[in-house]
């Protein structure tokens, strides 16, 4: 397995894997969540704009010929409403079903981390939502603690 820089060539299948991202989310909560009308197109539109930007960090992971997971993440300044110093920013982390509990999450957090690093940067923060255990427990075994719990109140009941 290895893990390198999400390519131009990559995005129709990131797409796809994104799209996933979109629709685990909307099962856990459809009214926090919501799902854009065509979501891998979509996000390979999104990430071929972020692909162009300094700040931000998209990784492949490739087993073989193939693309089993990715991750996308970016360098934020310091944030007031946050009250957050200048870090990193994990958005995104999904492996396809079939490549999990191999390591490859771990190797692209772990190539993540390190690209961060060198940028300076001293802290890396990442949501995960409530209902996602699996998640949670895959971040705090990478060293992730718990700091922020989101709050939502819909206004329309
Ligand atoms: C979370 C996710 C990225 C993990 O990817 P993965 O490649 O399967 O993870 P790894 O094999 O690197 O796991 C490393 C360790 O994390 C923990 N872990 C991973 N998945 C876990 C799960 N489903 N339940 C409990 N612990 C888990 C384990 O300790 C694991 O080590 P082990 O297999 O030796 O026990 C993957 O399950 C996924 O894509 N989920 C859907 C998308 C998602 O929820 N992304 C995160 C929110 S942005």
């Amino acid at each position: 397995m290895k893990v390198r820089s999400m390519k131009a060539r990559d995005l129709p299948r990131v797409g796809e894997l994104a799209a996933e991202m979109v629709a685990l989310h909307h099962g856990w909560d459809a009214r926090r969540f919501f799902v854009p009308d065509s979501p891998a197109e979509g996000y390979r539109w999104w990430f071929s704009k972020e692909l162009e930007r300094k700040a931000a960090v998209l990784l492949v992971a490739e087993v073989g010929d193939a693309v089993a997971g990715y991750l996308y993440g970016t360098c934020e300044e310091r944030d007031w409403n946050a009250l957050r110093d200048p870090g990193g920013a994990i958005h995104d982390v999904l492996v396809d079903r079939a490549f999990r509990r191999r390591g490859v999450g771990e190797a692209l957090v772990a190539a993540a981390v390190a690209h961060f690093a060198k940028r300076g940067l001293t802290q890396i923060v990442l949501s995960t939502a409530t209902k996602n255990k699996a998640a949670q427990k895959f971040f705090a075994k990478l060293g992730f603690r718990s700091t922020m719990i989101e709050m939502t109140r819909d206004l329309d009941d």
